[in-house]
């Protein structure tokens, strides 16, 4: 394996090294962005360029102003498609033609009684069903009958939403993208991720892997020094631990473990839940309307951000069952009630560095990907485990699509020169752990299914 690397390595910094000479040498004038950096999400997606004259990546926002849309996808009755936030804004009260998560089941199979598959079927509001290859799709009743849609083509809704927000900035329509995935996506699942890219009418140039691109996003390929990176992936439903071998601007992912059932979603369930006994407390209530759950879980999800930046927060609600209600939520008590959530990051992460052969003094760098890594008491414990604190300075929601973009700008020719940005291939599996609570959980489910 080392010497294949070695020259394939040789053989890449070479031609990088030759394009980039020949740049200098003739002069050639910056070309124009053609390619994109795109994240596509599980619960935000992204795209970006590298602009070539200045060096930098630029994120562009939709026309609502976010550099973050959320990967959500709703259908009207009448078949109008609304994509991103105005997606979201109606999903209370259109629950079942509002798709989410659909990148948990692109380019994947499952069988009739996959336990995973049987209990994703519970716990959606929508409708989900295999076809006769065992490929999830959504089914969306609308008024001219039901509605198939495949994970993919709701990934290119939402590409094809993001290139013409930035066809917008750009006055051009960028043709070309790079897009990222997960490390632990195998061929298929990379494929179909490039389809759906396909489908929005974009060559797709590359898939990089999300933490090759948080990587790149903080530079660390052109850093001096730098052999072993971890990234800390913990977006809103899985955490990925990825360690990376860097040598030569090229990455390789040495070891990945995760929880693919951790996330700012359960750190929200876990508030939402006490909010849910409190009333039940106070009112005597239960809270099943669902349009009452769907506003809890939107305001505790608010109550969460504003937790990174204060203490304490007030929680105002106004529901159905109980009328008005207003809990003070404080930053200690939201890291009580997850405790046992926020000690399980640590697993992933020991797995991830004995797989690797590594201690935790070998990391030259660390880097947090996804916006659950603002929540201080993940942060906290990420610096208290490597004794150092991780990189930061590029919003971790939008370090993928960063470093996506900068690898758009290293294809397309964008000078200056970047000696950077290969990737090979894991040969690696990832390595899953579970929580306490999802191992009875687990157990629950296998003794209901007997
Ligand atoms: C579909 O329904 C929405 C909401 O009722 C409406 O705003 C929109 O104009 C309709 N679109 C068409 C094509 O009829
Ligand atoms: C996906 O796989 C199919 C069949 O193996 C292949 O024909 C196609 O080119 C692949 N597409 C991409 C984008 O990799």
């Amino acid at each position: 394996m080392a010497g294949a690397t070695g020259s394939l390595l040789a053989g890449g910094i070479f031609i990088l090294l030759l394009a980039g000479w020949l740049g200098q040498k003739y002069g050639l004038p910056p070309p124009p962005p053609k390619i994109a950096g795109i994240d596509l999400g599980t619960t935000y997606s992204s795209i970006g360029i590298y602009h070539a004259v200045t060096g930098e990546t630029i994120i562009l926002p939709d026309d609502l102003g976010k550099k973050s849309v959320p990967s959500v996808v709703a259908f009207l009755p009448n078949g109008t498609v609304l994509i991103g936030t105005r997606a979201t804004e109606q999903q209370e009260h259109n629950p079942k033609r509002t798709i989410y998560d659909a990148k948990r089941f692109i380019g994947r199979n499952f069988e009739k009684n996959n336990k995973d598959f049987l209990s994703d079927q519970k716990r959606y509001p929508f409708k989900i069903n295999l076809d006769s290859e065992g490929k999830a799709f959504f089914e969306i009743p609308l008024d001219s009958g039901t509605k198939n849609v495949y994970p993919e083509e709701i990934g290119s809704l939402i590409i094809g939403y993001l290139k013409s927000a930035a066809a917008k900035h750009l006055g051009v329509t960028l043709g070309q993208v790079v897009i990222s995935c997960p490390a632990e996506f195998n061929e298929k699942q990379r494929n179909f991720t490039a389809k759906a890219a396909e489908i929005a009418e974009m060559e797709v140039r590359r898939v990089i892997s999300e933490p090759t691109a948080a990587a790149l996003a903080y530079g660390l390929h052109k850093k001096q020094g730098v052999e072993n990176v971890v990234v800390v992936d913990l977006g809103g439903g899985t955490l990925d631990v990825s360690v990376l071998w860097l040598q030569g601007g090229v990455f390789v992912t040495q070891a990945m473990a995760g929880n693919n059932r951790l996330g700012g979603q359960d750190f929200n369930d876990r508030v939402q839940k006490h909010l849910i006994s409190k009333i039940a407390e106070k009112f005597g209530k239960t809270i099943d309307n669902k349009e009452d759950i769907q506003q809890i879980r939107m305001e505790v999800e608010k109550g969460k951000i504003r937790l990174t930046n204060v203490p304490s927060t007030t929680i105002s609600l106004n529901l159905k069952t109980v009328g008005k209600w207003n809990y003070e939520l404080t930053r200690d008590e939201f890291e009580t009630l997850n405790g046992d959530l926020l000690k399980a990051i640590e697993l992933p992460i020991t797995a991830a560095l004995a797989d690797a052969n590594l201690d935790t003094a070998d990391v030259d760098e660390i880097v947090l990907v996804g916006g659950s890594t603002q929540v201080p008491a993940v942060r906290k414990i990420v610096g208290r485990f490597f004794k150092k604190s991780a990189n930061y300075g590029v919003d971790p929601e939008l370090a993928v699509v960063t470093g996506a973009s900068v690898q758009a700008g290293v294809i397309g020719g964008g000078w200056p020169l970047q000696v950077a940005a290969m990737e090979l291939p894991a040969k690696r599996r990832k390595r899953h752990f579970f929580t306490e609570e999802q191992k009875e959980n687990e157990k629950d489910r296998t003794i209901s299914e007997l």
